[in-house]
């Protein structure tokens, strides 16, 4: 059965304190909890969540309660409200629990010998007996007892001894927050002083031997703290503040209290081992959680179905921040790449869903890309249509008036109201409408009039046939035909399903340059002809639309190749002008010179009405690559020489904007050197980022098998750079090899299948391979889905994201939909699936 939105209803207790204390084993690990409540309304049962616990005892106010006391089930427990007094009173229970056997990592469990939690967004009721909803927010104190050298838990330390450690949460927090780690830690140790001059102790834990690669996750931090002061005037709450890294972890990171809990790659880093990429993302996800702590903790989410208010909120936050740290337009580019890689392919299949969803079964197959990223476009939007102080005006206020309290959307949208005298009760369907707007676009110009005519239009999404207009923001500039800007950058706002705005006093017709810095996370369809998109490529002052121009450009000579059209020269042209550019910056024209991706590809056909064929896409991408590297070659071979980066390393953008321009001309010129330089690269590297490209590099000409074995040999140690290994051999590999390949490496020792980073490095790696997974047989599919069925019953959440694999199958010719389609049937009629695999196939198939 779905929860729904519309069935909100307060609790009736108020939790004032929690006492929590930890016997720890790891097949029965003792849990006491007394809980204070006081009702808030009269004669109310007290309804506790509880999954997979072994109830020992239960006890109001110290009296025992009997089985005939309260009503036990597979969900909870629940108490009548004739056994409760009328007033404040405490329940204690012992519970125990298996962390050992704990295999879904959700609640209290086990990673190579080291105890961690993960409670978001439902998991803390799998360590006790709890109103385990994030509205229900109150104080934590928490002992553990156990032999394990490092004992942590939210909060500040109050006392800790040998095997014995108390931890005292100030803050009041939902349960979802709670977090717990035990276990041999070490820790690289820093201190930040904050703005108003507390001293707080920063830590990042790590296993022994991994101590030497958390400095760049700790300054990091400490960066996050100085910029969350100085952007939004947040300031760090607790004396403490550690950063825990688990091998095993069900996704990125976790913003605990004063206790975050990372998926080890997104902390531990050296540049023998991290790519500058990786080096980024570490960088973005520390931030994240870090800001978390004002944006989803100080003020929390009053039910699931709020999730994009913190997360797309932090989200936004994490963006703003890595502009600051490493140039604004290419993460703009990075960002909209990812957001439409992600999110507008989850948009235009069955799974789209609004960034506010209003029912689901299983919130953690809510963690998407529409609730993230969406989410973070939509602030975005408020951002741009209120301005900077406007912008910064709404959210002090945020902060003034919700701090410690569990909110809503509705909250979030009328403190912009309030601060600015804005209605924005059309804005608000951005977050309760599905889908991703085509916003169509015409122009004109007559007597010194420009006209801009636009019309927008959502198409129907599952349980939304019916679309209203949304309040579209689109900046928009205009550029005289030798380049300058006639029109600076405005932002038009638009309300109506279809709407003109003028432009006066222009003395000859101008280029426009429309939705700059993607204003608006929508879809523009525009014929502008190729002449005037290289001119945008070369004139524009909007870097994001300036690359936006290109990969247009890029878009239609591939879709033209597709259909088998001849290419005429104005991409290649465009090309030839930017590789001569010196004057641009290095990662800038790496991003440029990326072409789009086979899936990106096939979704661009799919949105104008085609079915893609995978091998004809994947042909017409190899085609046109070699076509631009044939044309270049002298040129490209010039960068290829000519940029390197100097000095020791360091993934600032100084050094990694080079290392990304070479590597992008590397893989050009690998399609017409038969992989000599990417050979030799991967010889002389010198760091993973290089090593890494030059690898993809090779096993993109299908002649990797003795650069494999050695990069095996020489890094079978380390699981992170393993995780690369099994990934980049099928995501990079001709497409007729993918599944063999594929097959192979499960066979290998090293695919530890139950690790969920193993698991998703090969199996994204396959899915990855655009034209391999959608081979026409379909034995891609059968593979795929063998291996969810098989990881379900262990761990049912990373089996259910895996599954967004089919999320496209809708796009394919009849055949490929139908053995796509099998497979979910297949999965669906499993008995006993997991409620989140058995809901992810049944949202697929529609
Ligand atoms: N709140 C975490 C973050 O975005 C992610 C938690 C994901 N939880 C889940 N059940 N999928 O930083
Ligand atoms: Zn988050």
């Amino acid at each position: 059965p779905a929860k729904r939105l519309i069935d909100y209803r307060p609790y009736p207790f108020t939790l004032e304190t929690v006492r929590l204390d930890f016997t720890l084993d790891p097949d029965a690990t003792e849990v006491r909890a007394g809980l204070s409540f006081s009702p808030r309304q009269e004669a109310a049962a007290l309804e506790l969540d509880g999954e997979d616990l072994e109830l020992v005892s239960v006890a109001v106010d110290g009296r025992a309660l009997t089985p005939d006391d309260y009503e036990l089930t597979k969900t909870g427990l629940t108490i009548p409200a004739h056994v409760l007094p009328p007033q404040a009173f405490t329940l204690e229970t012992v519970t125990r629990i298996a962390p050992s056997k704990n295999t879904a990592l959700e609640g209290l469990y086990m990673s190579k010998g080291m105890y961690c939690t993960q409670c978001e967004a439902e998991g803390f009721r799998k360590i006790t007996f709890y109103p385990d909803r994030p509205d229900v927010m109150a104080r934590f104190h928490v002992t553990i007892t156990g032999d394990q050298p490092v004992l942590l838990a939210n909060g500040d330390l109050v006392e800790s001894r040998e095997g014995y450690a108390e931890w005292v949460d100030p803050w009041p927090k939902p349960a979802y927050l709670f977090a717990l780690v035990a276990g041999d830690l070490r820790a690289h140790s820093g201190t930040f002083t904050t703005m108003s001059g507390r001293k707080v102790a920063t830590n990042i834990w790590v296993r022994p031997g991994d101590e030497d690669r958390c400095d760049f996750a700790l300054q990091a931090l400490h960066r996050s703290m100085r910029w969350d002061e100085e952007a939004y005037g947040r300031e760090y709450d607790l004396d403490i503040f550690n950063i825990v890294a688990v091998d095993d972890f069900n996704m990125g990171a976790m913003e605990n209290k004063g206790l975050n809990i990372f998926n080890s790659k997104w902390v531990l880093a050296s540049p023998e081992t991290a790519t500058d990429a990786d080096y980024e993302r570490i960088e973005g996800i520390i931030a994240h959680e870090y800001f978390h702590n004002w944006t989803g903790n100080r003020i929390t989410c009053r039910d699931w179905f709020q999730l994009c208010l913190k997360e797309g909120l932090t989200v936004y936050r994490d963006q703003q921040f890595t502009g600051d740290m490493r140039g604004h337009a290419t993460k703009r580019i990075d960002d909209v790449l990812s957001l439409r890689g992600r999110q507008f392919r989850e948009d235009r299949g069955p799974l789209s869903h609004p960034p506010r969803p209003d029912h689901y079964r299983e919130i953690n197959n809510f963690y998407t890309a529409t609730v993230y990223e969406k989410g973070a476009e939509i602030v975005g939007m408020l951002h741009r249509l209120l301005g900077a102080d406007g912008y910064r005006a709404a959210l002090d206020l945020y902060f003034e008036r919700h701090d410690g309290q569990a909110c809503t959307i509705e909250d979030w949208l009328k403190v912009f109201e309030d601060s600015s005298g804005r209605d924005l009760s059309q804005f608000k369907r951005w977050y309760t409408d599905a889908g991703t707007p085509t916003l169509r676009v015409r122009d004109s110009f007559k007597d010194g009039t420009y006209t801009l005519e636009f019309e927008q239009e959502t198409r129907p999404t599952p349980g939304q046939p019916e679309k209203l207009p949304r309040h579209i923001p689109i900046e928009v500039g205009l550029l005289s035909e030798n380049g300058d800007e006639v029109v600076p950058s405005t932002v038009l706002e638009m309300t109506e399903a279809k709407q003109s705005f003028t432009f006066d006093g222009l003395a000859t017709r101008p280029v426009p340059s429309i939705l700059r810095d993607f204003s608006a996370p929508v879809r523009l369809e525009r014929d502008a002809d190729t002449s005037e998109l290289a001119f945008l490529l070369t004139h524009d002052r909007d870097p994001f639309n300036r690359w936006e121009a290109g990969r247009a450009l890029a878009q239609k000579v591939l879709i033209g190749r597709v259909q088998g059209q001849a290419t005429d020269a104005s991409f290649s042209d465009a090309i030839g002008a930017l590789l001569r550019d010196e004057t641009a910056d290095p990662a800038f024209r790496a991003l440029c010179l990326n072409l789009p991706s086979e899936d990106s590809i096939a979704q661009a056909l799919y949105d104008q009405g085609e079915t893609p064929d995978p091998a004809a896409i994947y042909a017409a991408r190899e085609g046109l690559a070699r076509d631009l590297a044939s044309a270049h070659k002298t040129l490209l071979a010039e960068i290829f020489t000519n940029t390197e980066a100097t000095g020791p390393y360091s993934s600032d953008p100084e050094q990694a904007g080079p290392r990304a321009l070479r590597l992008a001309v590397l893989r050009l010129l690998n399609r017409i050197d038969g992989g000599a330089r990417a050979g030799a690269l991967f010889a002389s590297a010198e760091n993973m980022t290089e090593s890494l490209g030059a690898l993809a590099a090779l096993v993109q000409t299908g002649q990797d098998a003795a650069a494999m074995a050695e990069f095996r040999d020489r890094w079978q140690g380390d699981r992170l750079v393993m995780d690369k290994w099994f990934l980049v051999q099928l995501a990079n590999c001709p497409p007729e090899m993918a599944l063999e390949r594929a097959e192979a490496l499960t066979g290998d020792p090293l695919f530890t299948w139950k690790t969920p980073n193993r698991f998703r490095a090969l199996m994204a790696g396959l899915s990855g391979n655009h034209a391999g997974f959608h081979r026409a047989d379909g034995a891609s599919y059968r593979f795929y889905a063998d291996w969810l069925l098989k990881l379900d019953p262990v761990n049912p959440q990373v089996a259910a994201r895996m599954s967004t694999a089919f999320e496209t199958w809708t796009r394919y010719d009849e055949g490929r939909r139908e053995k796509m389609r099998s497979e979910l049937e297949r999965i669906a009629a499993q008995p006993g699936l997991s409620r989140d695999l058995s809901e992810m196939t049944q949202r697929l198939l529609g």
